[in-house]
């Protein structure tokens, strides 16, 4: 992948691209980045680039035609997609990193001062992308921005596995980490981590991400990858979605939800959802004193790694009532 950067402060990008992914991911010959000074292509003795906007104000604006100049000189006659940096545009995310990181090539225009000049943009720009709701002074932090979050995604610059579980992957924030000391400052790793159960370690990592998200960012779970039975065992009140198939919630109820939960986080009538989990084959369980939650043997396998009762609730979405009643009937008679 090939990144140009346009912008009138070549000089900011040195510290970060020499030392940083970028740095690396250059030696490697999987990205090559080139920083230009939009000067370059300016005509004048002075090097001119800017000028007082139309219609007065405050400010200088970036002149369309040394930009334009810039922007096919470094598309080579090539069909780059052209990115301007901009507080105007859509936002930049982790779904904007992976649709910009299958690119072969991106122009990246930093722009200054009070911004650039519309007719610029129109014919030259493909797309505009803010960093985030707040006005920085250049598009040279955001370029710097957009350049990491993209060069990391190319295939080869980091391992594959740490892209899998990290934050936004699949819509979900990461859960904590952990490493040496066991225990630091009186607070101990979680005694899952130390079991050795690869299987429970993956489901406790999940559950994690999945509840942290939810206490953090809720508005992230309306679009998040979520099996329908994780869906169901959200905390009340986050992302319900109303959307959902016959399959999907015959699956939630399968695993255990009743169906006034699954209702309830579907946003659907409870009567609706017995009609539709009929309709779909599904034996219904009688309406109370129903077997929800966890089986018997998921709490024992679970328990067995350490995880305290008040731990095995929260990682099952039921009561510490729900994980005492398995571990009672898990004992054997006598
Ligand atoms: C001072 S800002 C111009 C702000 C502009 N007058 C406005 O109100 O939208 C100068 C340049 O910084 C860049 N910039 C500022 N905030 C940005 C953000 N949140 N995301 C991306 N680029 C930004 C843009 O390239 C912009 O042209």
């Amino acid at each position: 992948m090939r990144i140009d950067i346009l912008t009138l402060f070549p000089g900011m990008f040195e510290g970060p691209f020499s030392e940083s992914i970028v740095r690396r991911a250059q030696d490697a010959g999987l990205v090559q980045v080139a920083v230009h000074d939009i000067r370059q292509w300016a005509t004048d003795r002075h090097r001119v680039v800017d000028d007082t906007p139309y219609g007065g104000g405050a400010g200088m604006v970036l002149k369309p035609e040394p930009l334009a100049r810039a922007i096919l000189a470094v598309r080579g006659g090539g069909d780059a997609h052209v990115v301007l940096l901009s507080a105007q545009g859509r936002r930049f995310d982790q779904a904007a990193a992976r649709r910009l990181a299958a690119q072969a090539h991106l122009v990246l225009v930093a722009g200054h001062y009070e911004g650039v000049d519309e007719r610029l943009i129109g014919s030259h720009v493909d797309e505009e992308l803010s960093i985030g709701d707040f006005v920085l002074t250049g598009g040279e932090l955001p370029a710097m921005v957009v350049a990491d979050a993209v060069t990391r995604l190319v295939p080869g610059v980091i391992e594959a596995g740490s892209l899998e579980h990290e934050s936004h992957t699949g819509g979900l924030l990461e859960g904590p980490h952990y490493t040496r000391p066991v225990e630091y400052e009186g607070q101990r790793v979680p005694p899952v981590l130390l079991s050795g159960d690869h299987a429970a370690i993956a489901k406790w990592r999940r559950a994690e991400a999945i509840r942290r998200t939810a206490e953090r960012r809720p508005d992230l779970l309306a679009n998040a990858e979520l099996a329908p039975e994780e869906r169901a065992r959200l905390p009340k009140g986050r992302a319900e979605r109303p959307s959902v198939t016959d399959a999907e919630l015959a699956r939630a109820y399968r695993s255990g939800v009743g169906s006034y939960r699954i209702a309830e986080r579907f946003g659907i009538s409870p009567a609706t959802v017995r009609t539709r989990l009929r309709r779909a084959g599904v034996r219904m369980r009688p309406a109370r004193g129903a077997e929800r939650g966890p089986t018997v043997a998921e709490v024992k396998r679970m328990r067995k790694t350490g995880m305290t009762v008040r731990e095995l609730a929260r990682h099952f979405g039921v009561s510490h009532v729900t994980i005492l009643d398995r571990m009672k009937r898990a004992k054997p008679a006598g």
